[in-house]
C-alpha cells in the first residue's frame, strides 16, 4: 500500500477520535503471520449503538452541522479493500477506550531465497 494512502486512512481515524473529544489515542501494531493488524483506540464520546450500523455508509454522518461529510469511514474502507485489506470497528475486544478500530493490511512474507541473500550479505559485511 501507497505511503500516503496509509497516511490518509490513519489521519482519517485520528480527526475523527479528535472530533469525538478524545483525551488520549492508542495505537497498537500486531504482527501476525499472513497480515498485519493495526488497532486505534480512543477514549472520546464513543458510536452510539444505533449508529454503528451506517458508520461505513458513504454520507452517514453525525457532524452534519459541523461540516461532516460522511465520507472518511466509507473511503478507508474501499482504499482498505482495494489494497487488499479492511477495516472493522472492533468493541468486543474493546478495554477502556469508547472506540475502537482495527485495520488489517497484507504482509507479503520474505521467500526463503530472499532471507538467505540477506544472511549472506550480513555475513560479508
Ligand atoms: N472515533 C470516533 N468516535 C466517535 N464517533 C465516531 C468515530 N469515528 C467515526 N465516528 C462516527 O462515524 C460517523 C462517520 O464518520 P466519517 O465517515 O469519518 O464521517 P464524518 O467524520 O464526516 O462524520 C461520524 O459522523 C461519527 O458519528
Ligand atoms: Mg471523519
Amino acid at each position: 500500500m501507497p505511503q500516503d494512502v496509509l497516511e490518509s486512512i490513519v489521519s482519517n481515524l485520528l480527526e475523527n477520535a479528535k472530533q469525538a473529544g478524545c483525551q488520549h489515542i492508542h495505537l497498537q501494531l500486531e504482527k501476525k503471520t499472513r497480515c498485519i493488524l493495526l488497532h486505534v483506540e480512543d477514549d472520546g464520546c464513543g458510536i452510539d449503538e444505533l449508529n454503528l450500523k451506517n458508520i461505513f455508509t458513504p454520507f452517514f454522518t453525525t457532524k452534519r452541522q459541523e461540516g461532516g461529510t460522511g465520507l472518511g469511514l466509507s473511503i478507508n474502507q474501499s482504499l482498505l479493500r482495494k489494497y487488499g485489506g479492511a477495516i472493522v470497528y472492533s468493541d468486543l475486544k474493546k478495554g477502556m477506550y469508547a472506540t475502537r478500530f482495527t485495520l488489517t493490511f497484507p504482509y507479503e512474507e520474505i521467500s526463503d531465497a530472499e532471507k538467505e541473500v540477506s544472511l549472506k550479505d550480513r555475513l560479508d559485511n
